[in-house]
């Protein structure tokens, strides 16, 4: 019988592409052992924005939720999603910097690491891969993923030699993030979309009939709108077609019973809006991730500026090719997204250029997919001025950055954990640290009462 897989996004994507990250560990702890017995391909459950997110707005140990989901779940295969060069962070780091981190992610119970880049230069994943390799247990699966994205030079042939180039590398997976199936595989074929546009069951269906091998589904409550198609329809379809999951059906509906009641409380508290759980056709014209979305809605609804939202989200495919048609994930999704609303909100396009974009122009996150606007390149660089290549100036192996952080730290750091953890998002951290020593410091001034 023929078999198709399914990851479940819930913790991860669905979370994220929903309510921008918020769900906390303990809004979930307790299904984690009957999701355990579902018969999923992988969970996904880390990575992506839930590091930052952990740090800070949960006041949670990334490291901690990953050691604990991991424990709950010691059958089934933990995916993270990994930004290569750029690791949870939004900058290119050091290899030795990235080597470590993917050390600790194997180490604290990842097994399937999901790398990209987000503009598809694969030379900011290579060290990412390395790594994976060096620290591989029996179950790691280095899976290399591909952004895709429409653009006048994201052409199909363009994505078949990217395929190529990713299974030369040596990647176990090849995944291609929103990308309709187009090619016959050699290594097994995974597919990541969002249903944003209302395309996605139609495109994973389509994915399927050409091959597709694992594709990424939510389950129901937390499915649709900005996140994936759902599990428990793509379990009962598939039936239908004679296509295996391995899925229990029993669990999957437990699961999804689970999360029904916290979706509710989310969608009460305005976390959830309406918004992210509508379908909108437009999004094919501005190619807007689900997690952009959210960010968006959630940015600009804290700046009481949501009356511009229809305003930025036209911004955005100017900005976008302004930088060379970057195909919108993160780090690229922020930049292009907060750039596009600066430029509404000061009623001027770039006025302001964000650092980020700046540094984009430096040439510090690898090679434009096509040429960049000339004008806005002068106006950062200079008349003349010229991008350096990132993997020259910053891939040095050094050590220096992880000592100086361990230095900045002191006894705030109990672990090479904590040491990554604030080389990715150092205010964050420091304060959950901070925190953290504050927390202890109570507890043992009661038990010295109590005594
Ligand atoms: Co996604």
């Amino acid at each position: 019988m023929k078999k198709v897989q399914i990851t479940e996004t819930v913790l991860r994507d669905a979370n994220q592409s929903l309510m921008a990250t918020r769900l906390p560990y303990s809004d979930f702890a307790d299904i984690l052992p009957e999701m355990n017995k579902a018969g999923y391909y992988s969970v996904e459950c880390w990575g992506g924005a839930t590091f930052d997110s952990c740090l800070r707005y949960l006041g949670e140990d990334p490291w901690q939720r990953l050691r604990d989901i991991r424990k709950a779940m010691p059958d089934t295969k933990l995916q993270m999603l990994l930004r290569g060069q750029n690791l949870l962070g939004y900058k290119h780091y050091h290899d030795d910097v990235v080597e470590k981190f993917v050390e600790l992610s194997i180490k604290n119970g990842i097994d399937i690491l999901r790398i990209f880049d987000a503009l598809n230069d694969f030379r900011n994943i290579a060290t990412a891969l390395e790594a994976t390799k060096k620290y591989a247990t029996k179950n790691t699966v280095a899976s290399g993923c591909i952004s895709y994205t429409q653009s006048p030079v994201h052409t199909v042939e363009k994505y078949v030699e990217m395929c190529k180039e990713l299974k030369n590398m040596g990647f176990d997976t090849i995944c291609l993030k929103d990308m309709a199936g187009t090619m016959s595989p050699y290594v097994p074929l995974i597919l990541h979309t969002h249903c944003t546009t209302g395309m996605a069951y139609m495109t994973v269906t389509k994915a399927i009939e050409s091959g597709i091998d694992v594709i990424d589904c939510a389950t129901s409550c937390f499915s649709n709108g900005t996140s994936q198609p759902s599990t428990e329809t793509m379990f009962y379809a598939l039936g239908q077609y004679g296509i295996e999951t391995g899925l229990n059906e029993d669990v999957i509906n437990k699961v999804n019973d689970y999360f029904k009641p916290i979706k509710q409380k989310y969608v009460d508290s305005g976390r959830i809006s309406a918004k992210s759980m509508a379908t909108d056709a437009q999004a094919l014209v501005y190619k807007v991730p689900g997690g952009m979305l959210s960010n968006m809605i959630a940015n600009l609804t804290d700046m009481k500026a949501m009356d511009k939202f229809d305003a930025a989200l036209k911004e955005i495919p100017e900005v976008r090719k302004d930088l060379g048609y970057p195909p919108l994930v993160t780090p690229l999704s922020q930049m292009v997204g907060n750039q596009a609303v600066t430029n509404v909100l000061m009623g001027e396009r770039y006025k302001i250029v964000s650092k980020e974009v700046q540094n984009y122009f430096r040439g510090q996150y690898g090679i434009a997919p096509a040429p960049v606007s000339e004008s806005l390149q002068a106006k950062i660089l200079g008349e003349g001025g010229k991008p350096v290549d990132c993997r020259i100036e910053d891939a040095k192996r050094t050590g220096e950055d992880f000592k100086k952080a361990k230095e900045a730290l002191g006894d705030l750091a109990k672990s090479e954990e904590d040491v990554m953890s604030y080389i990715c998002y150092p205010d964050q951290a420091m304060k959950f640290f901070e925190d953290r020593k504050a927390k202890e410091e109570n507890i043992c001034t009661y038990v010295i009462e109590e005594a």
